[in-house]
């Protein structure tokens, strides 16, 4: 019996307080995902009785082995009933794996929809939904607390009914065969159990904080290795060895506690083993020498005995992953029951054609948290194919602006339009389709780089791959790579300048052609050199298009037909460069002075 599986198992569950092992609620829900499978569960437990079967008729075979042909001498028979008891053998391996095959079968077809269930209701919820929650924990959601919802097939639930089956028919068999016996090797069972109890809490708490410390350790070590560099130019490696070697050691005395408890209770269950067989030789001694039981029903009980503690001390164990396995249900569902808040109306207008262009903001109102507005009564127009700026300091609502017009959150108040419908009357994929974002951050996948620039979509051919990179100039670092176009990006863009990572995703903006495109501080971070190349593709990007860029440095915004001036959360000013300039005074021209004397990186 492996104490110490549960260790590995949930080695990356958040902890909190584990509650119920059952509850009819949360097992209401998953009912969706087993009825799919439910003939597979249902021949799970019959497969599971029959081996319980099997197993209980072993111990009654070697008794009439011994009381009727052993111990009468009749050689003749045994024969037979030996090559009865190997048939049983066999049969228990066979169905055995017959039975495990199928529950994991099972397990993992449930864990299959669910995951797939989970991921797509991820896609669909909201930012907001994003902000309050961390990627690592929903990382859990998705592969661990699924994963532990599948031990609770495969260990939990099935096999505790299992046990129950096979203590019913011992202790039935035990009591048929001789109930005073019986009596004797079942009264040390509560004391099993409450043994049992008393270690289980405390293995279990002290794994939990085995866990704790691994948490802590793995946390430690993403941070400290992404940031090697920095703690050896900084010097810092002897101060982080030191943390690392705290952690480390506690993380070691929380295993030996855990360690601890769990010889002391296989010691402890071994000897209570021990006690129960010295009674049933005892008792049975007695009975036998005045002929009240047979010497064959003894080595039955010693048989009986050993495959009778085994589901005691594993059933609690069995409940330990069934608790598990409900904390991580009410996690799962929890997430599913997360309402998807912006979604495409009932009847939405779809853009069958390319939109002209034409946004318009209304009094808009917006922030992130309630009472908080980000964004003021913001009112402007833009015209079809009109290349607007938008400046201001860090924090004044630039990129809110740009979240709002494409539906990553929804204004508290007023409206925004695009061709002069509200854009929450759009069908989402249309509106995000017509509007394409360029962010600071080029993000990257792990795929080719032209899967990067098509993003797998099946109508973006490779010729428009081409033509787009062709079109931005990145079209020579691609070509310069030995499998271009198909040549890899590492993970996280690791492989590319700053420079070519913006060229790619400008790449992929123009082969998805939006009718309005955004660029938020898409130019703020490359060298002047690359910029000049970044210049001339941007000049590609938006001819024929309405343009919004959000802009770092100035200097691009020049050339914008008309500059918004943002200053916490409203609308201040606007104009081109040259009316902006001529306000002394105003917010533009400090924001411009400030910047060509060096003094501010706006
Ligand atoms: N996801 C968010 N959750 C809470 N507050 C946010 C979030 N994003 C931005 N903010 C806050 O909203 C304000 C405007 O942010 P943003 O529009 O990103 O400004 P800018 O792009 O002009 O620098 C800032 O005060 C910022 O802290
Ligand atoms: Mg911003």
């Amino acid at each position: 019996m492996s104490h110490g599986s549960r260790r590995t198992t949930t080695s990356t569950h958040e902890e909190t307080a584990l509650g119920r092992a059952y509850d009819g609620r949360l097992m209401r829900k998953l009912w969706p995902f087993v009825r799919p499978h439910r003939a597979l569960v249902l021949l799970s437990l019959l497969l599971l009785v029959a081996v319980s079967a099997v197993q209980i008729a072993q111990p009654y075979i070697v008794k009439v082995a011994i009381d009727e042909y052993i111990l009468t001498r009749r050689a003749e028979g045994l024969i037979a009933l030996a090559g009865l008891f190997l048939c049983t053998l066999i049969a228990e391996f066979l169905l055995r794996f017959a039975q495990l095959y199928v529950m994991e079968k099972t397990g993992q077809n449930v864990v299959y929809d669910l995951r797939t269930a989970v991921f797509g209701h991820l896609q669909r919820l909201p930012s907001s939904f994003f902000d309050k929650n961390p990627v690592g924990r929903l990382m859990t959601r998705v592969t661990s607390d699924i994963e532990s919802l599948n031990e609770a097939f495969t260990s939990g639930l099935v096999l505790i009914l299992a046990d129950l089956v096979k203590l019913v028919g011992i202790v039935a068999i035990l009591l048929w065969m001789d109930w005073r016996l019986a009596l004797v090797t079942c009264a040390i069972v509560p004391l099993m159990i409450a043994v049992t109890w008393w270690f289980r809490v405390r293995m279990r708490a002290a794994y939990r904080e085995v866990r704790r410390k691994v948490a802590q350790l793995n946390a430690f070590l993403q941070e400290n290795v992404s940031g090697m560099r920095l703690i050896q130019l900084f010097g810092r490696e002897q101060d982080n060895l030191d943390q690392f070697d705290a952690i480390n050691r506690q993380h070691r005395d929380a295993e030996l506690t855990g360690v601890r408890y769990e010889s002391a209770f296989s010691a402890i269950a071994e000897m209570l083993g021990s006690i129960t067989l010295a009674a049933i030789l005892w008792a049975s001694g007695w009975r036998i020498l005045a002929g009240a039981t047979t010497f064959g029903t003894l080595v039955a009980f010693i048989e009986y005995a050993s495959k009778f503690f085994q589901p005691v001390q594993q059933l609690s164990q069995r409940y330990a992953v069934m608790q598990a396995a409900m904390a991580s249900s009410e996690r799962i569902f929890a997430l599913l029951d997360t309402d998807v808040v912006i979604r495409s109306p009932q009847r939405p207008r779809r853009l069958e054609h390319r939109p002209r262009g034409e946004i318009g903001f209304e009094s808009v109102t917006f922030g992130y948290a309630p009472g908080e507005p980000v964004l003021s009564d913001v009112t402007f127009r833009i015209n079809p194919g009109e290349r607007i700026a938008v400046v201001g300091w860090t924090g004044s609502g630039k990129s809110t602006l740009i979240r709002l017009l494409v539906r990553l959150y929804d204004v508290w108040d007023g409206r925004i339009t695009l061709d002069g419908t509200d854009v929450r009357e759009y069908e989402l994929a249309d509106l995000r389709r017509a509007v394409g974002v360029v962010l600071q951050e080029p993000f990257l996948f792990a795929d080719t780089l032209g899967g990067n620039i098509s993003l797998g979509d099946p109508r973006i051919d490779d010729q428009t791959v081409r033509a787009a990179a062709r079109a931005v100039r990145a079209d020579r670092f691609i070509e310069a790579m030995p499998a271009g176009y198909r040549a890899p990006v590492l993970e996280r863009g690791a492989n590319l300048s700053v420079g070519e990572k913006q060229l790619l995703t400008f790449a992929r903006a123009l082969a998805f052609d939006p009718a309005v495109l955004v660029l938020d501080e898409a130019t703020a971070s490359v060298d002047p050199e690359t910029e000049g190349a970044i210049e001339k593709a941007l000049d590609t990007l938006l001819t024929d298009r309405t343009s919004i860029i959000i802009a770092h440095r100035l200097a691009t915004v020049r050339r914008a037909d008309r500059i918004l001036v943002l200053h916490q959360g409203r609308l201040r000013e606007q104009g081109n460069h040259t009316e902006l300039m001529r306000h002394e005074g105003g917010i533009y021209r400090a924001l411009y002075d400030l910047q060509t004397a060096g003094l501010a990186d706006v």
